[in-house]
């Protein structure tokens, strides 16, 4: 199994490029579903995520190239609804494919995508909002069996904000017949860059970005050109590692308007910068100040942020009070920043950092992909060096962490996939 050996060196410094976002380009992959016409998509970040969705949409039957950052999704050919279990069960954004299986087939069998580290992470939503859209849906066997002759339009209202849930229901309803309206929307940017490929691909779709979407069925979808936005995760995972290091650090290649509100918080927290359309330039600081954080859906903080906060939150001076919203087990990372000095007291779905207490590096395990993240940038900042093992997680989601960390000077090198050499010549590909 590979792991990231790291030797906190003091303040990271340079220049790197932000990927596309993951989490954006999952829905867009399954979008290619809904059209027997080309998509043309480009800045897809290559993670393994994004690899598993190909693989599951080649699986269905989509004719899928892909070539650097950049792929086209036919389909064209005969499309299978049959979703296998051992795609879905490594990623529960396979569960994007439900909605636009059904919508285009009328028939979809999706294995359960099954619980996960942070949390239960149920599907009942999904599948309530496509049973008041027609579709009849049992259980059997681990898998989500559904039916439909054509999605009928209908008002949904979801008990929580859920994004995927959103974006599932918002795919399903562009081929639907009649008008299906969405309260309680997810208003995440991720949702608003698929309605925007949609809306490319013939759809018509108003509200997105509220609370309410409303979308009037077509009788069909062509084929379109998108480009995938930012990673803005990925954005404020290295905001925290120029603020954990005290570093002098540029961002390029990304949207500081889609972290307002997290990019707030630090600066409430002492790190100076300055945002511009596309870059974002962080400062050194003169010590930061702890900082209560609550997480909850977009346009507030980001549960997928609350790791990385929390490892920048163990420098600060004072107590920071975290409290996770989302997910109910989402604070894996707790017991592996202890390990490494971190003073950190857990009540429930708060957690109470008090910072400046020296950080010094152990072996630790990552449990899931921010999680994972979290211990890399504690690592950063710790005396020694610091192994984190299960970097699996992280696979799923960073682009070549340990290379733009490498770019930016951070001592970071990946073991057990060959010799133990710092990965810093593919970080020049990111380098604007
Ligand atoms: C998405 C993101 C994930 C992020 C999360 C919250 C993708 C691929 N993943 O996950 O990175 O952490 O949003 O911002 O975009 N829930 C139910 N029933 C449902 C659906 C959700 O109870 O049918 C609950 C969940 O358990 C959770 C909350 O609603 O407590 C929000 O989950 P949701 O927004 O659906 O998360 P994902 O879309 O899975």
């Amino acid at each position: 199994m590979s792991r990231l050996m790291i030797n906190g060196n003091g303040p990271l410094s340079g220049e790197i490029g932000i990927s596309g976002a993951k989490n954006a380009a999952l829905p867009i992959l399954s979008a290619g579903i809904l059209t027997p016409e080309v998509l043309e998509l480009d800045n897809l970040p290559p993670v393994r995520d994004i690899e598993t969705m190909c693989r599951l949409l080649s699986e269905l039957g989509l004719e899928v190239m892909k070539k650097g950052e950049a792929a086209t999704i036919d389909g064209s050919g005969p499309i299978s609804g049959i979703a296998p279990l051992d795609l879905v069960k490594n990623m529960r954004a396979s569960i994007l494919v439900l909605g636009p299986l059904l919508a285009r087939l009328g028939f979809a069998r999706v294995s359960l995508p099954g619980g996960c580290a942070i949390g239960s992470r149920p599907v009942d939503l999904h599948l309530k909002a496509l049973t008041r859209m027609g579709a009849e849906i049992v259980l059997n066997e681990g898998y989500i069996e559904a039916r439909a002759g054509r999605l009928r339009g209908a008002e949904i209202f979801f008990d929580k904000v859920t994004v995927t849930g959103t974006e599932n229901i918002m795919m399903a309803a562009t081929l639907a017949v009649g008008t299906t309206i969405l309260h309680n929307a997810a208003r995440e940017p991720e949702v608003l860059d698929l309605a925007q490929l949609l809306t490319a691909m013939g759809a018509r779709i108003r509200g997105q970005g509220t609370g309410t979407i409303v979308i009037e069925g077509v009788p069909r979808l062509h084929g379109a050109r998108h480009h995938i936005i930012p990673d803005r995760i990925e954005t404020g995972t290295y905001v925290c590692a120029a603020a954990i290091t005290g570093g002098h650090v540029t961002l390029t290649h990304t949207r500081p308007d889609l972290l307002d509100s997290f990019l707030d918080f630090m600066s409430r927290a002492g790190l100076p910068f300055k945002t511009y359309q596309d870059a974002i330039e962080l400062f050194p600081h003169r010590g930061l100040t702890a900082t209560h954080a609550t997480t909850a859906p977009y346009p507030d903080f980001p549960t997928d942020m609350q790791a990385q906060f929390m490892a920048v939150m163990t420098r600060a001076r004072g107590t920071s009070l975290i409290t996770e919203n989302i997910f109910e087990n989402r604070f894996m990372h707790v017991t592996e920043l202890k390990r490494m000095g971190a003073r950190i007291q857990v009540d429930g779905r708060q957690a109470a950092v008090t910072g400046s207490a020296p950080l010094s590096g152990v072996p630790v395990t990552a449990s899931d992909l921010r999680a994972s993240a979290s211990l890399v940038l504690a690592a950063l900042a710790a005396s020694g060096t610091t192994t984190v093992h299960g970097i699996e997680h992280l696979d799923r989601g960073y682009v070549n962490l340990e290379g733009k960390l490498g770019a930016l000077g951070a001592h970071i090198w990946r073991l057990g996939r060959g010799p133990g050499v710092p990965n810093t010549g593919e970080a020049q590909k990111h380098i604007a």
